[in-house]
This record gives structure tokens, sequence and C-alpha cells, in this order.
């Protein structure tokens, strides 16, 4: 089944005049693990600000979950897409006032009235992502791994469909990128679809699927494991 179709997007940011994206059609199934490489500028982050909603295409069709997201009013998408996407980012963008407990609750707490239930569910993923020893902990008391493990948590209150991770190992080590590939990885056996853009080969290597950007246009392989 498709999860993900994008019919021939079109991206021209109103202050270039040079296309960011040209004419992509890219087609990603549901349980699909999807890297994005090629080099900085080449539109691997507008790609996916196009699919969490944060960047409109110029031109194209986007179809998430048999939904055709254009034809939507801005309010009804943007409600579709918070339940059906959550992005991890490089810098984490953990709120520094807030505990680990707090972080992983806030998206939702907006939208629930089941403040109990919310907790549960957040100490559940916290425990899930090995960190039940930092409920109460702040993000400047932890380092980057254990930071981006609380992010993926927030990440995942939702139950999302499809998790979007824009260079989520790029400011770790080589150890901690491990930690993070071992736990994206057991989040992609629940059945999760996975959109990761990145520079290093070791992570892009995990994708069944390596689509390469390049002057707008992108360029479709297999990992070469
Ligand atoms: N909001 C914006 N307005 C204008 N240009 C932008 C904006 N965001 C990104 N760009 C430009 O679009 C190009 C692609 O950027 P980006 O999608 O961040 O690429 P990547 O993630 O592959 O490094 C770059 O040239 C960047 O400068
Ligand atoms: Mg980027």
């Amino acid at each position: 089944m498709e999860m993900i179709q994008l019919n021939q997007i079109n991206l021209t940011y109103p202050s270039s005049e040079q296309p960011i994206l040209n004419d992509l059609s890219i087609q990603i199934s549901k349980g699909e693990w999807v890297s994005l490489v090629g080099p900085s500028g080449s539109g691997k982050t507008s790609l996916l600000k196009i699919l969490s909603g944060t960047v409109e295409p110029t031109q194209g069709d986007i179809v998430i979950n048999q939904t055709n997201i254009n034809e939507m009013p801005l309010k009804k998408r943007h409600d579709f897409l918070r339940k059906q996407v959550a992005t991890v980012y490089q810098q984490f963008r953990l709120l520094p006032q807030f505990s680990v407990l707090e972080n992983v609750m806030l998206p939702l707490v907006p939208y629930t009235k089941q403040k109990k239930q919310l907790e549960q569910r957040a100490l559940a993923l916290i425990t899930e992502v090995g960190l039940d020893h930092r409920v109460h902990h702040f993000p400047e008391q932890l380092s980057g791994g254990e930071q981006q493990r609380v992010a993926i948590a927030r990440a995942l209150l939702s139950d999302p469909p499809i998790l979007l991770c824009d260079e989520p190992t790029g400011n770790l080590d080589s150890k901690n990128r491990d930690v993070i590939l071992e736990l994206l990885s057991k989040i992609h056996s629940t059945g999760k679809t996975i959109l990761l853009a990145t520079h290093d080969e070791v992570v892009a290597q995990k994708g069944d699927t390596i689509h390469t950007f390049h002057d707008g246009v992108v360029h479709t392989g297999a990992p070469s494991t």
C-alpha cells in the first residue's frame, strides 16, 4: 500500500527564482524506510517540510494515507498532518524549561483533557527509549544522544504512521548515532514509515530505498549491502 505519493512536486521559494524541487514524483510504501541524501541545499529539508505541512509546494499533488492533502482546507490539513506525521530534528528542539516528561507530553497537552492518561503514555514512551531514569531531568542535564531519544519519544506520542527525521544523528558521535539507529530500527519494525535525511553514509545505508537529491532532481536506488 502506498503511504505517501508525491506527484510532480515543484518548489520555488518566493525569494528565489531557482526551483528547489523540479517535477519530483516519488512513491513510498507503508513501512518503507527511505533515506534522503544529496549535497547541502539540494532540497531534503524542504521536502520534509512539505510533508509536515510547514512549506507549501508551488505545484504538485501530495497524497498521504489515501488522502490528497492539497484539496483540504488549511486547518483540516494541519489537523490531518498532525496525526499522520511527526518530525525529529538534528538540533533535538526540546524546550529547556520543561522536564523530559513534560517535553514528551507537550504536543498533546492542548488536545487532551485526560492528563493522567497522557502522562502514562509519555512515561511508557520514555521507558521505550531507555530513559526511565531521566524522567524528571531537564534537557541541559542530558547528553545529545539522550536528548534525541527524548525527541523521538515526543514524536511517537501521537502514534503517527510516518516519522520524518532531518539529520537526526548530525549532532551525535558515532556511538550515540548507533544507539539512535538501533532505536529507529526498533520503531521501524513496529510498522512505521520513515523518511530520513542524512549526510552520513552509514545512516543512509539503513534505508530500504535511497533517494539522491541533485539540482532539483531525485534519483532512486537501493542500499549497496
Ligand atoms: N524559506 C526559504 N526561503 C528561501 N529559500 C530557502 C528557504 N528554505 C530553504 N531555502 C533554500 O532552498 C534550498 C534547499 O534547502 P534545504 O531544503 O534546506 O536543503 P537541504 O536540506 O538538502 O540542505 C537552499 O538553497 C536553501 O537556501
Ligand atoms: Mg537540510
